[in-house]
């Protein structure tokens, strides 16, 4: 069989015949054939914006591998490190590269005095720390003007390598400068999670250290959030690296697209729904009143998988180990009947909606004690690696700069009119 489509323009009788290509159509064949007809897909749901090689990630089996390794498998014996070496670089470490490249992000956890004091404290009291944090990988784009030479790759990893070992840094410094605690300084002789962890929890002893269970459920957890192909904030960061803008500023974007209760703060509206309902005897008119318009059931559902999102079986596993160290958090029954329910429910069994990252996340970050305004902070922290990797694919692999048409559907040409004739 053909592996072309025959389209008719039944305004000329013209039939033309487009070739699929990885099973999409290549629109500049499209476009060569039928020049001035575009597609109409405003939010993307049919349109590859990008070819890629580092996600692959089919929504109808629940697969999910980062350059073709399952994540179950990289969530049960890999470290975010290195499975951020992998997004990056393509392929899994040697030894010496891992040891190099921990080494590097270790030595680069520090941040400019001024990044802190000029700038960090320079927030409102109050200020929620995502908001802190978006503008604050913004403005390191100043304290390094070289980024700019983005076509430079020896810059361009030095960048890379400041990005995912500062993110942790800035995290932690907006939340104590949100909650009135006083700066701590990143500890070299932790690993990545665990200095997280110390720069976030530590108060007046010399040295922190972590729970271990707790320290390798953060860092699975990053795993798990490291990458996920176009989602909204990488079609961001993808879009503002087309403009050749520095890294820095195209990961400020994509933090930015990450902010949104949609995407990176749908685990703080599971927390504030789980909240809301307060007890088991409430899910059942809640689902009621889902199902008649009034609200949606919150990490639920997921423009791509339309099974159980593989991320969230591991999650629920993972959420088992940090109870057993935090003692339960009290919204899990609440959670769990949720799912029992909607899962037996055809409203959400018709509509192939499942549990997604973000029903369980909320609850670990909880019980580990993390305030509501940081998840979507946590989730950027290791998010930073994948929107790397397509930053870099995207230079690499494409000239042109992102710029979709538009369908003009405004009023037609009239005339200006004077505010006395109006
Ligand atoms: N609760 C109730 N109904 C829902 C939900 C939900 N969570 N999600 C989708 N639906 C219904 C929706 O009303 C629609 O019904 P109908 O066909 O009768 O109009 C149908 O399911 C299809 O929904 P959609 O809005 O076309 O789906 P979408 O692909 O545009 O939206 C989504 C995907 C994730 C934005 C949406 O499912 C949602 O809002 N979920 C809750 C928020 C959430 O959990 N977001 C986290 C996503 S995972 C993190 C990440 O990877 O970024």
């Amino acid at each position: 069989m053909a592996e072309t489509i025959t389209i008719t323009d039944n305004r000329t009788g013209e039939a033309i015949e487009v070739p699929i290509l990885n099973g999409g159509i290549d629109s500049a064949e499209f476009a060569k054939l039928l020049p001035g007809v575009w597609f109409y897909d405003p939010s993307y749901g049919t349109t590859a914006g990008a070819s890629s090689a580092i996600t692959e990630l089919d929504g109808e089996a629940g697969v999910l591998r980062y350059r073709g390794y399952p994540i179950e498998q990289l969530a049960e014996h890999s470290t975010y490190l290195e499975v951020a070496y992998l997004l990056i670089h393509g392929d899994l470490p040697t030894t010496e590269q891992y040891d190099a490249w921990v080494h590097d992000i270790t030595y680069h956890t520090f941040i400019h005095e001024n990044v802190r004091k000029r700038f960090m404290d320079g927030f409102h009291h109050d200020a929620h720390p995502m908001g802190m944090l978006i503008s604050t990988i913004a403005a390191l784009s100043t304290f390094y003007p070289d980024a700019k030479l983005i076509n430079d790759r020896e810059v361009r990893a030095k960048q890379v390598t400041r990005l995912i070992a500062k993110m942790p840094t800035l995290a932690a410094g907006a939340h104590r400068h949100s909650v009135g605690m006083p700066f701590v300084y990143p500890d070299n002789s932790l690993d990545f999670p665990s200095n997280f962890l110390s720069m976030m929890w530590k108060v007046a002893e010399p040295h922190y250290e972590p729970d271990p269970v707790l320290s390798r459920a953060l860092d699975v957890l990053f795993i798990l959030h490291a990458d996920h192909e176009q989602n909204c904030s990488t079609t961001a960061m993808r879009t503002v690296g087309s403009s050749h803008a520095d890294p820095y500023s195209a990961t400020a974007a994509a933090a930015a697209a990450l902010y949104g209760p949609r995407h990176g703060g749908a685990n703080e509206a599971v927390i504030r729904m789980l909240t809301d309902i307060g007890s088991i005897e409430n899910v059942e008119p809640f689902i009621a009143d889902v199902k008649a318009g009034k609200g949606r059931l919150q990490g639920f559902g997921h423009r791509v998988y339309k099974s159980y999102d593989p991320r969230a079986t591991i999650i629920k596993r993972t959420a088992d180990e940090v109870f057993a160290v935090t003692g339960k958090n009290p919204l899990l029954d609440i959670a769990l009947k949720l799912e029992e329910v909607a899962l037996s429910d055809d409203y959400f069994v018709s509509r192939k909606l499942y549990p997604n990252v973000d029903f369980y996340s909320g609850l670990i970050y909880q019980a580990m004690g993390f305030p509501i305004e940081m998840f979507p902070v946590l989730f950027a922290i290791p998010r930073t690696s994948g929107w790397l990797a397509h930053y870099i694919e995207g230079l690499d692999r494409s000239s042109r700069i992102v710029r979709p048409r538009q369908l003009y559907d405004g009023e037609s040409v009239r005339d200006y009119v004077a505010f006395d004739a109006r």
